[in-house]
């Protein structure tokens, strides 16, 4: 364990790449409004998955906490710039290519982003590191269980399980996972990686399955599962995930890689039947038309991963840290929350999004 000397106490100012993003977004809300003095730099790219607007509140009421450059974490003259003109306390890395799906059709642009933009930033930040001589600087990156490919019906991933990458994006984020290593090897930066289970809750885009399912019962459309729907994951409300992250950033150890879950293992199909009886209640929709009519089992996934499930043991027994959301309860509220935010839907649903449903659904 860490001795409490070298456990960050202090006001904190930290670049966070790809803050626009689903959980990005809940992170620098969460982290600004629990540590009122920490000052957050967003470095994000916009995509079709960033939306600066979800910070843009911040931006106006606390811009000296809360700034945003609109920026590539592959382009290394600018992220250089960057650490030349801050002074970061540590650098949190979000920023990625993250819809397996997109990946399956479009390969490179995980590749140029999730390994080669990783190693940019990590050049940068190495460089300015060395120069400033900062012992308590941290490079927290934040990865996927996914690096671990699939279980069988039984056990958990551990830290030490072999990686063993499915998808295009699965294998670029295992890939800079071991640049990350490579760089605290090879150059003793200071750095820690965290793999995490699926994140729900607000701000995510509706590609993934819990909004686009969300979204689909809304405007009585099909709700796509991919193969027999018993696929498993392990869900995770994501301020527990911003609250892992922040004790990891804070606690970790430099070398170390923490997994992170929620406990909350479920089949698909039972996810989807979880929504649509929570929508069918608010919707005041009954028996004879209820929203599990849309259903329809479509063609599976390349390469699916069967079940992931987290052994989250080692964060909670050397850090402290464990959920505190339940599944239900924190879907219920994750559902209103889309329920009360249709502007931010057709916000972010508008050009690129849905070009990309129909090159995806055509093709099933
Ligand atoms: P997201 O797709 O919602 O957001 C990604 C953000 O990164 C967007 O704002 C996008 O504009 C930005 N970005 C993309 N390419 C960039 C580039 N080249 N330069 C700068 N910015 C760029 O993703 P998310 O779901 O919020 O995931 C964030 C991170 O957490 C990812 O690294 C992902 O692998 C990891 N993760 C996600 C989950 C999950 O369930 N969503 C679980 C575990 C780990
Ligand atoms: O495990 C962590 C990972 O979780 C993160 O690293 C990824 O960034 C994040 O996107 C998520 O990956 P998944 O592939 O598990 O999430 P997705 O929401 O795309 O799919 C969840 C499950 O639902 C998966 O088994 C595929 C299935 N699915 C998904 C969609 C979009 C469907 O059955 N139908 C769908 O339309």
């Amino acid at each position: 364990m860490k001795s409490e000397e070298t456990i960050k106490t202090s006001t904190q100012t930290i670049l966070v790449t790809g803050g626009a993003g689903f959980i990005g977004t809940n992170f620098i809300r969460h982290t600004l409004n629990k540590h009122p003095d920490w000052r957050i730099v967003n470095l994000d790219a916009v995509t079709y998955a960033g939306n600066p607007a979800n910070l843009a509140d911040l931006a106006e009421k606390i811009p000296e906490r809360y700034h945003f450059v609109h920026g590539d974490i592959r382009d290394g003259q600018l992220v250089e710039q960057l650490f030349a003109e801050e002074q970061f306390d540590g650098v949190i890395h979000f920023a990625a290519e993250s819809h397996v799906d997109r990946s399956i059709h479009g390969p490179i642009a995980f590749a140029e982003t999730n390994v080669l933009g990783t190693c940019r930033l990590l050049s940068a930040c190495n460089k300015a590191w060395e120069q400033q001589g900062r012992p308590d600087f941290r490079f927290l990156h934040v990865s996927t269980d996914e690096v671990y490919g699939s279980l069988g019906s039984d056990g958990f991933f551990v830290e030490t399980t072999p990686y063993d990458p499915s998808s295009p994006y699965s294998a670029s984020k295992a890939g800079s996972d071991h640049m990350v290593r490579a760089w605290y090897r090879t150059y003793g930066l200071p750095t820690i990686i965290t793999n995490c289970s699926n994140n729900y809750g607000p701000y995510q885009f509706p590609e993934k399955l819990l909004p686009l399912m969300i979204i689909n019962i809304l405007e009585s459309k099909a709700l796509p599962v991919y193969g027999d729907g018993k696929n498993v994951r392990d869900w995770l409300y994501v301020i527990d995930h911003c609250e892992a992250l922040l004790t990891a950033f804070i606690k970790g150890i430099p070398g170390e890689t923490y997994n992170i879950g929620g406990g909350a293992e479920r089949q698909n199909i039972e996810v989807i039947h979880t929504l649509c009886d929570l929508l069918d209640e608010r919707l005041k929709l009954n028996a004879k038309n209820s929203s599990r009519s849309l259903i329809q089992f479509v063609k599976d996934r390349p390469g699916h991963d069967r079940r992931y499930a987290i052994d989250a043991g080692k964060i909670h027994k050397e850090l402290g840290w464990k959920p505190r959301f339940d599944f239900d309860t924190a879907l219920a509220e994750t559902v209103d929350w889309y329920l009360d935010h249709k502007d931010w839907i057709n916000y972010v649903r508008s050009g690129e999004y849905q070009k990309w449903v129909d090159t995806n659904y055509k093709e099933r």
